[in-house]
């Protein structure tokens, strides 16, 4: 296992659609076990492949219980709302507000190729809508008013250069 290096804002594979994943190998098994060590080295709950510069369809969340490896991710239903802070490794967890469905359900693939359905609530839903965005090429920064979306990375890029 390793800890692969973090994209950030605005490096351009966080804003474009991924490719499906179409191998279920020894490859992608790795590249989850190294996503899983980037995510906990990084204390996030959610990475996507886009995060360690990777145009692909793949993430790994570990929230509220709800663990697990989602290839080529899709939201095929979405019920209620919640408003709650939200942040991204990519932005460096800068936080922001964002409202969102209260409940999501996600279909995906596991590592073996198998699909599945998984329903979540609060704060896990939560990850599935954020890190499928990512597969899509939407930072979460995008769903907040212009305004405050500006201030956002301006605070980021700020803090960024005095790393
Ligand atoms: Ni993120």
């Amino acid at each position: 296992m390793a800890i692969r290096k973090l994209t950030e804002y605005p490096a351009e594979v966080l804003g474009i659609v991924g490719k499906p994943v179409e191998k279920f190998d020894d490859e992608l098994r790795v590249l989850c076990d190294d996503m899983f060590e980037t995510m906990y080295d990084a204390e996030g709950v959610g990475l996507a492949a886009p995060q360690i510069g990777l145009n692909l369809r793949l993430f790994v969340m570990d929230c509220e219980g709800v663990k697990l490896i989602a290839a080529n991710p899709q939201i095929i239903a979405a019920d209620g709302e919640q408003t709650g802070q939200e942040g991204c490794l990519s932005v460096g967890k800068v936080p922001a507000v964002v409202t969102r469905p209260m409940k999501a359900t996600l279909r995906a693939q596991d590592e073996k190729g198998e699909w599945f359905e998984r329903e979540a609530e609060g704060y896990a839903a939560r990850a599935f809508l954020h890190e499928t965005d990512h597969c899509d090429g939407m930072l979460f920064i995008e769903h907040l008013p212009k305004l405050r979306c500006d201030m956002l990375v301006k605070k980021f890029l700020k803090e960024k250069k005095l790393r």
